[in-house]
């Protein structure tokens, strides 16, 4: 009686790889219908792998493993099963084993067209996309409000022969202070009350978050001789409690401008083309006297109120709410730098003058887009953001 041979199930070929374990004799194979059965089984299994899902590599992988030359399932079928065969079973084995070969080749081609077919296919859908259709929206969001007020201040000083100038968030009291002609103990510290750094032990100097963009003066004329013309945009902090209108980081545009001969008239003629430009032609201009250590004689500036004309009073016959009825905004400090500064930098005084400003941009933003709260500069609220875009 024939015996039920299984290639897997007597252990004929190992589970894990396709390797034939064992001899035709190992196997108590003695009649050739077991031969036919026993190919049979081996040629189930190469079918049942060949028709898996395939790419390129794994079909590589599968064609290995049956027909590598070196270890492949076929090279071993010869060794183990055709070699070592009685000469009774060898004839059948070697048909057995030939057909086995034809099948396999021909089904590993067969598959090997199918991928390759489908990878070209797959190419062609490619090339067949229509790139007239709309593509994917991505928002790439906007400058925050701030950045647009810098840069549109920028551009104003740009047109005039301005250029800029960045420097350091974290100062020394000697740039913050000293230099600018603010000595220790001087009043003034007390408005800009400021955060120090926690430093080693022995550090050389303390530090601290810049109070204002002024340092900037000392720096630029440090490294560079006159003409000097510059503005510094940035970034300052001050020990303030956040409400409405103060906030303990905001932001400031410094301006420097340094020769042998500039005028207070340079001085006054170049701010006010500065606000006629961002705030329109028809503001006028004033100037206060007003005291900073660093600028000798030192102005406030002011702007005709640019929302009720300059006359206090609202469209509708009330008080204006911008100016208060003042008619004019106090918009920022400035003066003709104080000679005490050029000792600091090696500028002889006798020979150059100059002068310096110091803009707010948060308040100035707020006054021109109509906002009460500096908080929400920092508060990052698209809903706020976006409308600025
Ligand atoms: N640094 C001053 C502040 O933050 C502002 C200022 C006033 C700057 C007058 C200047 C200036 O350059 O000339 O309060």
């Amino acid at each position: 009686m024939l015996r039920p041979v299984s290639a897997t199930s007597t252990g004929a070929m190992s589970s894990s790889d396709n390797k034939p374990a064992q001899t035709l004799a190992d196997l108590g194979i003695t009649q050739t219908d077991q031969v036919v059965s026993l190919f049979a089984e081996v040629r189930a299994r190469f079918d049942s792998q060949a028709s898996r899902p395939l790419d390129l590599p794994n079909w590589e992988i599968l064609r290995q493993s049956w027909i590598g030359r070196k270890s492949g399932a076929l090279t071993l079928i010869t060794e183990n099963w055709l070699n070592p065969a009685s000469p009774d079973l060898k004839r059948s084995v070697g048909q057995e084993l030939n057909k086995l070969k034809a099948h396999l080749e021909a089904t590993l081609e067969e598959r090997k067209l199918d991928i390759e077919s489908l990878v070209d296919q797959g190419a062609s859908i490619r090339e067949r996309v229509d790139l007239s259709l709309p593509g994917v929206i991505r928002p790439i969001g906007s400058h925050h409000l701030i950045r647009q007020v810098f840069q549109e201040i920028e551009d104003i000083f740009f047109s005039i022969g301005f250029s800029v100038v960045e420097g350091p968030e974290i100062e020394t009291p000697y740039y913050n202070f000293e230099a600018l002609n603010i000595p220790e103990f001087h009043p003034v510290r007390d408005d800009m009350d400021t955060f120090y750094l926690e430093l080693p032990k022995g550090a050389p100097t303390p530090l601290l978050l810049r109070t204002h963009t002024s340092p900037m003066q000392i720096r630029t004329m440090e490294k560079q001789k006159p003409p000097v013309r510059v503005i510094v945009p940035g970034k300052v902090y001050r020990r303030d409690n956040p409400d409405a209108t103060h906030s303990f980081a905001f932001h400031q545009i410094e301006g420097l401008a340094v020769d042998t001969d500039i005028t207070f008239c340079d001085f006054t003629g170049t701010i006010e083309y500065f606000v006629k430009q961002f705030f329109g032609p028809s503001v006028k201009t004033r100037f206060r006297p007003s005291y900073f250590p660093f600028t000798e004689p030192s102005v406030e500036f002011d702007v005709s109120c640019p929302f009720c004309g300059g006359t206090g009073t609202s469209a509708g016959g009330g008080t204006c709410s911008k100016c208060k009825g003042a008619a004019w905004i106090e918009l920022f400090g400035a003066g003709m730098v104080d000679p005490a500064v050029y000792g600091f930098v090696n500028y002889d005084a006798k020979k150059v003058s100059g002068f310096a400003f110091g803009i707010g941009i948060d308040r100035l933003a707020m006054l021109k887009y109509g906002i009460d709260d500096i908080q929400v500069f920092f508060q990052n609220d698209v809903r706020f953001l976006r409308q600025f875009p």
